[in-house]
């Protein structure tokens, strides 16, 4: 597939995998992208793809370049999503460079073995000219692993943006944003943000800040589609949520055994409701997949989280949210909890103790209860419902 002049895909569909990083539900799957420029002086590949697909991955590249070799092949990223097919490329191509920054190539060397004495290490703004393609290098620490750098060809204003501006589902396809329905495709970027980047939005604003002087003309991430009609959109996607900018709503996450917590998280929704607060979404977290509950959480303003003491701390679901919140950036949010117990109050303290690291700004003091679910206690939750909207 030629995406402009002599730059190709030559990216593969996983749909297989049922949970990205071992952590993140795929219900569509999700592509590993990477990119071949055939120029007139050098052919060199951007990223490579996860190993398991080297068989057609290698097909894809000689299908464009026949017997020519690889001079290049430039890792924007370590993650063996992107990685993975590097040992085997060099096998194949013995003569190949790779191109990354210091902190890329002393990876490499962890990962696949010692680097080769022609592997080229650049700098932030350093360039390569492939013959017709000029590339430039620009380094983008922390988005979302040390090493990471995007590389931008000047030539026809595509920038190799790495895992930023990606997203979970697979090419069903299309690869180009101008020939499909890009609809489906949205919400995935925003899980793959919450998921991945969501700790990172210091990082992700300097990375912006960054490539804010260039021409961009086409985004080529290392998933989902090529973007060159709705750049912008990609773009404010990722201002918005690094900024921790929301939309008014609440998302309302507990945990219960026996029903209790269950209806307090009811009468947090109804008080919520009564305010004039139009956005509600309630996640039982024994149910809910976790990247969604962490996508409306990004979404929207206000958080409530409730649970049960479990065994001295809060009941595990509630725990493991607590835990992924804690490394995400989500200071901005209003903060409401609510835990009950039966014989040792622990839970809201661990809530408590978890928003230390949150940061999240508590709308009300928290409510607790002892054993049933009375009347005041369910008067209570419906004022911290309230209480969001004011
Ligand atoms: C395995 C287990 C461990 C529990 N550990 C504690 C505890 O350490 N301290 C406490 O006060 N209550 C503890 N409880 C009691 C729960 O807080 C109680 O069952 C409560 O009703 C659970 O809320 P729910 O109805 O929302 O599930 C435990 C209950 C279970 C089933
Ligand atoms: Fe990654
Ligand atoms: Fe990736």
């Amino acid at each position: 597939m030629t995406l402009k002049g002599h730059v190709h895909y030559v990216g593969v569909n996983d749909r297989v995998k049922h949970r990205f990083e071992g952590l993140w539900f795929l219900p569509q799957g999700v592509s590993y992208n990477s990119y071949l420029i055939a120029d007139s002086e050098a052919v060199a590949l951007v990223d490579t793809v996860d190993a398991a697909f080297f068989g057609e991955y290698i097909e894809k590249i000689q299908a464009i370049i026949g017997e020519r070799p690889i001079d290049y092949l430039i890792v924007n990223h370590m993650e063996p999503d992107h990685s993975g097919s590097l040992a085997l490329i060099r096998k194949y191509y013995p003569g190949v460079r790779l191109v990354g920054n210091a902190k890329t190539l002393e990876m490499v060397d962890g990962f696949y073995g010692a680097r080769h004495e022609g592997d080229l290490c650049v700098g932030d703004g350093d360039s390569l000219s492939l013959g017709h393609h000029r590339l430039r290098f620009y380094l983008t620490p922390m988005l979302h692993w040390p090493e990471t750098m995007m590389t931008y060809c000047e030539t026809e204003g595509i920038l190799f943006s790495g895992d930023a501006f990606g997203c979970f589902g697979a090419l069903n396809g299309h690869i180009v944003d101008t020939e499909m329905d890009t609809h489906d495709y949205w919400p995935e970027m925003e899980r793959y943000y919450a998921a991945i980047l969501g700790k990172f939005g210091a990082p992700v604003q300097k990375g912006l800040q960054k490539l804010g002087s260039l021409d961009l003309r086409m985004i080529c991430s290392t998933h989902g589609p090529v973007w060159v009609n709705e750049i912008g959109r990609a773009i404010e996607t990722y201002r918005r949520f690094s900024a921790g900018e929301t939309e008014e709503g609440l998302v309302i996450c507990y945990g219960s055994m026996y029903g209790h917590t269950q209806r307090m998280a009811e009468a947090v929704a109804e008080g919520a409701a009564e305010a004039g607060m139009r956005r509600i979404v309630i996640h039982n977290l024994s149910v809910s997949q976790p990247s969604y509950v962490l996508l409306d959480i990004f979404r929207y303003s206000c958080v409530a989280v409730g649970g049960p003491t479990y065994n001295g701390g809060v009941f595990p679901v509630v725990e493991d949210l607590l835990k992924r919140l804690a490394g995400r950036s989500v200071a901005k949010h209003k903060l409401g909890v609510f835990g009950g117990f039966t014989w040792s109050s622990q839970a809201v303290k661990c809530i408590e103790r978890y928003n230390e690291q949150m940061k999240m700004q508590l709308v009300s003091p928290p409510i607790e209860w002892k054993q049933g679910v009375g009347a005041d206690d369910l008067a209570a939750a419906r004022a911290l419902g309230r209480a969001f909207k004011a």
